[in-house]
C-alpha cells in the first residue's frame, strides 16, 4: 500500500461549522457533544470511536495485539461505514452495530496502540473531515482542534480531576454507586491510557479550556452552547447571549 499523505494534508475546508471538543479520556467529551450536537441541530462525530472500530475490526481477526501490522489494520477497517442515527454518526462492522464490543475492555486495551499508526489516523481524520463537508459537526476527541480541524471557529478542551473521570464512567457502566477501591482501580486505568494517548491530545492554544470537576453535564453544555451561539452570531444580531 503506497503511504497516505500526513494527516490534514490537502484536505478541503469543512463546508459546515465546526465545534472541536478534545480531552483525556472519560472527561464526558462524547456525551457533552451528543449534547451539544442535538441542541444545536448538528451532526456529532466521535473520532475515538472510529479509531475504537478499526480496533476491533483488526482484533477479531486475531493475533497478539503487539504483532498488529498498519497495513494489516488498514485492511481490517475497510469493514467500517458510518450510518446516521439521528443526530449521531454511528460506526457500523460489516454494517451490523458494535457499540458494546467497541466500548469493552479488550478494546479499549488495545486502541491507544492502533491510534499511534499514522496511517490509521489519517483514515479516521478523512472519514471526520467528510462528514463536515455536509454537516455542521461537533466533533469529539483529543487532536479535533490541532490536526483535524485548526481552522475551527470554536475549540473546546474538556478536562477533569482523574478521580472525577473515573467515578462518573464507572458510575455509567455500573449503574450504581462504585467503591472507592473500583474507583481507584479504574483511576489507575485512565491514567495510564491518558500517558499513552498523550502525544496526540493537545490542547489548540485558542481552546477555550473547560474544567469539569465540579460542573454538571447540564452546565458543561450550556456554556459550550452559549459560546457557540456567540460564535456564530450574525453581524448587527443584538439579542443576549446567555453565557
Ligand atoms: O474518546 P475515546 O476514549 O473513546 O477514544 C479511544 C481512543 O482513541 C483514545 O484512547 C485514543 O487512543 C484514540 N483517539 C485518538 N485521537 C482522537 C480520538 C481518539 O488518538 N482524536
Amino acid at each position: 500500500m503506497s503511504p497516505s499523505p500526513p494527516a490534514g494534508a490537502g484536505a478541503p475546508p469543512p463546508k459546515g461549522f465546526v465545534i472541536a471538543i478534545d480531552g483525556p479520556a472519560a472527561s464526558g467529551k462524547s456525551s457533552t457533544a451528543q449534547w451539544v450536537a442535538d441542541s444545536l441541530g448538528y451532526v456529532h462525530v466521535d473520532s475515538g470511536a472510529l479509531y475504537r472500530a478499526a480496533t476491533a475490526c483488526r482484533a477479531r481477526k486475531g493475533g497478539p495485539a503487539a504483532e498488529w501490522t498498519e497495513d494489516s489494520v488498514l485492511e481490517a477497517a475497510s469493514r467500517v461505514t458510518l450510518r446516521m442515527v439521528g443526530s449521531w454518526l454511528e460506526p457500523l462492522i460489516d454494517g451490523v452495530p458494535a457499540e458494546t464490543e467497541i466500548r469493552g475492555s479488550p478494546i479499549t486495551s488495545q486502541v491507544s496502540r492502533v491510534a499511534q499508526m499514522p496511517r490509521v489516523r489519517a483514515w479516521v481524520n478523512d472519514r471526520v473531515r467528510a462528514t463536515a463537508q455536509d454537516f455542521d459537526v461537533v466533533v469529539d476527541g483529543r487532536d479535533i482542534g490541532t490536526v483535524v480541524f485548526p481552522d475551527a471557529p470554536l475549540k473546546i478542551f474538556l478536562v477533569a480531576d482523574p478521580w472525577e473521570r473515573a467515578r462518573r464512567r464507572l458510575t455509567q457502566q455500573l449503574e450504581r454507586r462504585p467503591s472507592d477501591e473500583e474507583i481507584a482501580a479504574e483511576t489507575e486505568r485512565l491514567v495510564k491510557r491518558d500517558s499513552r494517548d498523550s502525544t496526540q491530545t493537545v490542547q489548540a492554544k485558542d481552546a477555550v479550556l473547560i474544567d469539569t470537576t465540579y460542573l454538571t453535564q447540564a452546565e458543561q453544555v450550556e456554556r459550550i452552547v452559549a459560546l457557540a451561539r456567540a460564535v456564530t452570531r450574525r453581524p448587527g444580531d443584538t439579542s443576549p447571549v446567555d453565557a
